[in-house]
């Protein structure tokens, strides 16, 4: 395919979750056409994009001090004669929309989740005129109706958005405000970006959603998984983040059928006492949670179950604690993320009473990450011994060495030609890590 050289420069610097890795490669993809070309140097950027997060107060002052430093190159750009346009994205802009320009000026435009098809024209504008810039109010389906499946991906792996928005309303969380409505995208348009994936040599694709499981296409998430497993060169295929609530008999049968589902499941309890679930608004209890726990694993054995925790939510005491980590040891956990309570804005848990103190969730925090290592190295030894298969990805760090992804997705290293990026080979696993596996091939792919 031949592409006009890149006459303009791109720079991208993406917060938060997988969902804005994902919309940071389609916005990428939206601007080649305009002649915008990637760049990892945004002091020589013409547009600077900052795909914001505001899920934890943090990650909120994180983009407010990256724009600190841009705008001291946009300064530097100018009185060298030229031009730096600066665009926030992502769930800050949704959230704060014109209040990031009055707190930033330097700021050109802002545009919100759902309109990233509309930044060429925003740029267009904003270089024409400080009028109309605040895209933030645009439904789901024009979004994606606007990009086309058309994608440019850069490795074997890639991110597939299937479902946005989130209507949970969990009374800590941001994201049902800045994400909007549950809103399920076609599965016909799903299996052409995943078919175009896997023609450019992707060999895997994570689905993706804030609920993902919710997708409401005919037969659920199970039904998609069973579509895209048939697409020839697709090898594997995984999804994140679930929602207890929506873990049906169908996914979970899926995972004893699918051999490309792998054997993976991120399923966020947040919490193992049910007077705070309750006041999380979680809709599940501790119990319902093992159980559905039991039922995975009796359909998918050696599954790896991750878990996403926020300790010193308002009105959490050391009994409710403790319930926390009685769960964790029931489950065992291969990974985890794990979170100080936040306060955020505007959501029902910032006005409860009974927030806890700094000090005592740190200490809560740091002996659940304790317990949670633990388990995740002890899940990463038990692989040792064992022959897993590996898709491998990319070169490693010594000479000879690539890196990949076994089906439980920890990292694995081993000796092996550069030939076997993008195949899947079996790998003796001889060493285990907190972070990753080490092994070698066996004879015969050698
Ligand atoms: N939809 C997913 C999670 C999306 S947000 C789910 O329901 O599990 C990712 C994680 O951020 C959450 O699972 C939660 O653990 C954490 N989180 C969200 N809001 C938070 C807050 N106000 N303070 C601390 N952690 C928070
Ligand atoms: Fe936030 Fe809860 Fe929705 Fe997850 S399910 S995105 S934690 S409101
Ligand atoms: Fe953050 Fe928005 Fe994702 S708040 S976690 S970037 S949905």
């Amino acid at each position: 395919m031949s592409e006009p050289a890149p006459k303009k420069r791109l720079y991208i610097k993406t917060y938060g979750c997988q969902m804005n890795v994902y919309d940071s490669e389609r916005m990428a993809d939206v601007l080649a056409p305009l002649g915008y070309g990637m760049t990892d140097d945004a002091a020589g950027a013409d547009l600077v994009v900052l795909n914001t997060c505001h899920i934890r107060e943090r990650a909120t002052e994180k983009v407010y001090s990256e724009l600190g430093k841009i705008r001291e190159l946009k300064e530097a750009r100018a009185e060298a004669g030229g031009r730096m346009t600066i665009a926030v994205a992502g769930c800050v802009a949704q959230a704060e929309g014109a209040e990031i320009m009055r707190r930033q000026p330097a700021v050109d435009l802002v545009v919100g989740p759902q309109a990233y098809h509309q930044i060429p024209e925003l740029i267009a504008r904003s270089h024409r005129a400080r009028g109309e810039r605040l895209a933030a109010d645009f439904a789901p389906d024009e979004k994606f109706d606007a990009l086309t499946p058309e994608r440019r991906p850069t490795g074997v792996t890639a991110f597939l958005t299937v479902q946005e928005g989130c209507d949970k309303f969990c009374s800590f969380c941001v994201v049902p405000y800045t994400r909007g409505a549950e809103w399920s995208r076609p599965a016909g348009d799903i299996e052409a970006e995943a078919r175009s994936l896997a023609e450019k040599g992707v060999r895997e694709v994570t689905l993706l959603g804030q609920n993902v499981n919710a997708y409401d296409g005919v037969g659920g998430l199970a039904a998609l998984v069973r579509r895209l497993a048939k697409i020839p060169g697709l090898d594997r295929i995984r999804y994140t983040t679930s929602h207890p609530r929506d873990m049906d008999a169908a996914l979970i049968a899926a995972h004893a059928e699918v051999a490309e589902l792998m054997p993976y499941l991120q399923l966020p309890v947040q919490s193992g006492s049910d007077r705070i679930l309750k006041a999380m608004n979680r809709a599940h209890t501790a119990q319902s949670y093992l159980r559905l726990i039991e039922r995975v694993r009796a359909a998918r054995p050696d599954i790896a179950i991750s878990g996403d925790f926020i300790v010193g939510f308002p009105g959490e005491r050391d009994a409710d604690f403790e319930a926390t980590m009685q769960l964790v040891r029931e489950v065992g956990y291969a990974s985890a993320f794990s979170f100080k309570y936040s306060r955020r804005p505007g959501t029902p848990a910032a006005a409860m009473p009974g927030q806890v103190a700094e000090a005592v969730k740190g200490e809560r925090l740091q002996r659940l990450q304790t317990l949670l290592d633990d388990q995740q190295r002890a899940f990463n030894a038990r692989q040792v011994g064992r022959t897993l298969d590996v898709l491998f990805e990319r070169v490693g760090r010594n000479p000879g060495q690539l890196i990949g992804r076994s089906p439980y997705l920890q990292g694995v290293h081993a000796n092996a030609p550069d030939r076997l990026i993008g195949q899947i080979v079996p790998v003796r696993i001889d060493g285990a890590a907190k972070n990753s596996l080490a092994g070698m091939l066996e004879l015969e792919t050698a």
